[in-house]
């Protein structure tokens, strides 16, 4: 009923600090990834090549990706709005990169000055150019389960703008519950609304967990087949233009849970308690994640 392995793919690094508003220096990011690298990650999302106005956070992802000691198990992809974005990814020489679309017109308009089908002749472009490039190339939709401006967002037209991504050369989509509106069976209906169009192995959940939901509604995805998930160190985390979303699912009630359930992920829990040690103690807050505090206070 449930797969032996998982895919964890740590977003902590880019969503997890991309709405953090104290400085984070450069050589603090690169010692935080390097730990996430001792983990075994087979994908850690280093930053983003975003315009610096809209998220000051990541400006400086360019030098954070040069300087990180890249495991040789690990992509490390940054995202990718737009073709500026793309060309600076490949002056930076990175191997991987992630576009993002949704099917809210007014989160896309919010997130990224552009309409959806703005946005789909952009991701055209700059996939065009990126497999002429041989990038690995993800793609996210955003606000899967809900948006914080226009409340539901169509699972028909979520499944139909996947496919238009996988079609386009997106090697896997990843579900974004942006503010965490979702629950399980809702998650089940967005899976199986998505999965009449592309194949299971082609579907991600990228959960947030702002209403507590995030695992719950892991445990419902991988019921129904999915098997790669989004996760962020600790539980760092949200979106800069979905306000009150609350950080990612953590990487570590993910393990703990898949552990617990004999489902193998190949990531090295201790190793990853201690890269969010590290990051927090740089945040200056309690780590936000249960498992965490609970392996911490034995
Ligand atoms: P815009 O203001 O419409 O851009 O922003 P523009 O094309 O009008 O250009 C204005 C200026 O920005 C120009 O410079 C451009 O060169 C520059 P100027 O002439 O004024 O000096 N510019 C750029 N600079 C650096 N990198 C670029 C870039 N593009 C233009 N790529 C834009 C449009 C898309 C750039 C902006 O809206 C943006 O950067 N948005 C990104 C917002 C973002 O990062 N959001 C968070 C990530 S998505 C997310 O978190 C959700 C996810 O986790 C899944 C989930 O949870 O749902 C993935
Ligand atoms: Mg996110």
């Amino acid at each position: 009923m449930f797969p032996k392995n998982v895919n964890i793919n740590e977003v902590g690094p880019r969503d997890g600090l991309q709405n953090e508003t104290i400085n984070i220096s450069i050589e603090e990011k690169v010692k935080f990834i390097n730990l996430l690298s001792l983990c075994d990650y087979k994908y850690i999302e280093v930053g983003s090549f975003v315009s610096p106005k809209w998220v000051p956070q990541m400006e400086n992802s360019n030098i954070v990706y040069d300087k990180i000691l890249k495991n040789k198990k690990t992509v490390y992809p940054l995202l990718v709005p737009n073709v500026i974005g793309l060309h600076n990814a490949l002056e930076s020489n990175v191997q991987s990169i992630c576009v993002f679309a949704t099917a809210s017109e007014t989160f896309s308009k919010k997130n990224t000055n552009a309409s959806i089908e703005q946005t789909k002749k952009n991701i055209k472009e700059i996939l065009k150019i990126a497999i002429k490039n041989n990038l690995k190339i993800r793609a996210y939709m955003s606000c899967v389960l809900g948006c914080p401006y226009e409340g539901k967002v169509s699972y028909k037209k979520t499944a139909s703008l996947a496919k238009f991504l996988i079609n386009e050369g997106c090697y896997e989509v990843s579900l974004g519950d942006t503010v965490g509106f979702g629950t399980p069976l809702e998650t089940q209906k967005l899976i199986d609304e998505v999965s009449n169009k592309i194949n299971y192995s082609k579907i991600a959940m990228h959960l947030h967990d702002t209403y507590g939901q995030a695992l719950a509604n892991i445990y419902a995805s991988v019921q129904m087949g999915v098997s790669s998930f989004d996760t962020s160190v600790g539980g760092l985390g949200g979106c800069p233009y979905a306000r009150g979303a609350s950080g990612n699912v953590a990487t570590e009630d993910v393990l703990y849970m898949f552990n617990g359930m004999g489902i193998n992920s190949g990531i090295n829990l201790k190793k990853v308690l201690a890269a969010s040690k590290f990051i927090y103690n740089i945040l200056g807050r309690k780590i936000a994640s249960k498992t965490a505090c609970a392996m911490i206070s034995k």
